[in-house]
């Protein structure tokens, strides 16, 4: 797809991987909103990066519904959702609490499905999109502490190969992407430690990988996409 003018909705787009997408996106002509729940935050990303903020939750329907509605009337149109907004809580299976493990699913899993649906019921109707799914490596295997995050990725995983069988037939293309470690607020904000080598995954790197996968023609897409440092040391 072309992406000059082409409408993007980034969720968690005003930190680390959502806002590496914004920038890229938005350099190559897209026009584009981004979404967050840190009101501050959000609104100091988007005017940095010259994007329209939405100050709303993945996890609360309203603000979901109220996400379209401001996207659409304000660029008459969608072509692009990347599902980026994640979280994750990491604890040994018997230590978990149920709000954590809910938490983190009413962002990864249930978020991700609201606002891919009203994607859907949109993309449907004009025949054609592009919905974008950043799951992890941590979709393709398990590990300790893995039950919330893992099993969210692996849902998200499982949700984006329905969703392709769906709506493959309206010329709507579903992809997902997996990022092994990347140095964003992500390991510091679920409170894991996290060393800053140089060898590491940024950012950017998944933007690339993003654009390059939107912007082939429309008559082909890769439907996953792994990546992984070459050499992480650490
Ligand atoms: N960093 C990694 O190593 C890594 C590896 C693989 C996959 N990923 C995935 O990449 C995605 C982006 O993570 P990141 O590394 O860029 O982390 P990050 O820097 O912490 O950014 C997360 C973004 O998501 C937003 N967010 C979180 N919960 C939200 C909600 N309920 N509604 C709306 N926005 C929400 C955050 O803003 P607010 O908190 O203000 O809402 C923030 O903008 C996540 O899905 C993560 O699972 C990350």
């Amino acid at each position: 797809m072309n992406l000059k003018n082409a409408v993007a909705l980034i969720t968690g787009g005003s930190s680390g991987i959502g806002r590496a997408i914004a920038q890229s996106l938005a350099a190559s002509g897209a026009r584009v909103a981004i979404t967050g729940r840190d009101q501050r935050r959000l609104t100091e990303t988007a005017r940095e990066l010259g994007v329209h903020p939405i100050h709303a939750d993945v996890a609360v329907e309203a603000d979901v519904e109220r996400t379209y509605r401001e996207v659409l009337a304000n660029f008459g149109d969608l072509d692009i959702l990347v599902n980026n907004a994640g979280s994750g809580v990491f604890k040994n299976l018997v230590d978990f609490e149920r709000k954590d493990f809910e938490a983190t699913f009413a962002t990864n899993v249930t978020g991700a499905m609201l606002m891919a649906r009203e994607a859907a019921r949109h993309f449907v109707k004009r025949q054609r999109g592009n919905i974008v799914n950043i799951a992890s490596t941590a979709a393709l295997r398990g590990a300790p502490k893995g039950t919330a995050y893992y099993g969210s990725k692996f849902a998200l995983r499982g949700m984006t190969e329905c969703w392709r069988a769906e709506l493959r037939q309206h010329n709507v293309r579903v992809f997902l992407v997996n990022p092994s470690e990347v140095l964003t607020n992500f390991y510091p904000t679920a409170g894991l430690p996290q060393k800053e080598n140089a060898t590491k995954l940024r950012a950017e790197d998944i933007a690339y990988v993003v654009k390059s996968m939107l912007e082939m023609d429309d008559r082909g897409f890769a439907p996953e996409v792994s990546i992984f440092a070459t050499n992480p040391k650490d």
